[in-house]
C-alpha cells in the first residue's frame, strides 16, 4: 500500500493544528497509509512514497529541525528522487518557509512536488482546517493515481 508521511514541526501549535486536518483529509483516501510524526530518522524517508512538510515560518526561514533533516538526507544521499513532495505551514506575514522545502524537494531531490503549498495565516480557522483536510486528500490522490 501507498504510504505518506506527514512530518511536521510547530512551536505554538498552529502548523501542528494544520498537519492533524492534513491528515484527516488524507485518511478519507481508500488504500493510502498515513503516518503523522514531528520527527523521522532520514534513512525511514526512503519508506514513503509522499513526503508532506509541515512548517512554520519564523525568521523568514525554515526551522533548523526540517534544515536539519534535508541537510543529513543529503549528506548520506538519501534517494527520494520521484516521490511526491509537498510542504504547508502557518505564518504571520512573509510565509517563505514552505516555498524552500519545496525548492529543496524539487532542486536538491528531485522529488516531484505538487505546487502551490498551503499556507495559513497564524492559527487555522474553520476554513483553514477544511482547506488542510482538501490538502491531505488531493495529495492521497494524486498517490493512489500515480503508484
Ligand atoms: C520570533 C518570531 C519570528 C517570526 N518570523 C516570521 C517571519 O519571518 N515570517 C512570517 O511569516 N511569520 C513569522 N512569524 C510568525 C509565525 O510564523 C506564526 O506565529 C506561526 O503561526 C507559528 O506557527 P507554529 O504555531 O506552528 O509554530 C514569527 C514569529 C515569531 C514568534
Amino acid at each position: 500500500m501507498p504510504k505518506i508521511l506527514i512530518l511536521y514541526y510547530s512551536r505554538t501549535g498552529n502548523t501542528e493544528k494544520m498537519a492533524e486536518a492534513v491528515a484527516e483529509g488524507a485518511k478519507t483516501v481508500q488504500g493510502v497509509e498515513v503516518e503523522l510524526t514531528y520527527h523521522v530518522s532520514v534513512e525511514r524517508l526512503m519508506d514513503f512514497d509522499a513526503i508532506v512538510v509541515g512548517v512554520p515560518t519564523y525568521h523568514h526561514d525554515m526551522t533548523i529541525a526540517i534544515k536539519n533533516l534535508w541537510e543529513e538526507a543529503a549528506m548520506k544521499s538519501i534517494n527520494l528522487k520521484k516521490k511526491i513532495g509537498a510542504a504547508f505551514g502557518s505564518f504571520g506575514w512573509s510565509g517563505e518557509a514552505p516555498r524552500l522545502v519545496l525548492e529543496i524537494m524539487k532542486n536538491k531531490f528531485e522529488m516531484q512536488v505538487a505546487e502551490p503549498p498551503l499556507l495559513v495565516k497564524y492559527a487555522p480557522d474553520h476554513s483553514g482546517i477544511e482547506k488542510c483536510r482538501e490538502f491531505g486528500r488531493k495529495i492521497a490522490e494524486r498517490l493512489i493515481h500515480t503508484a
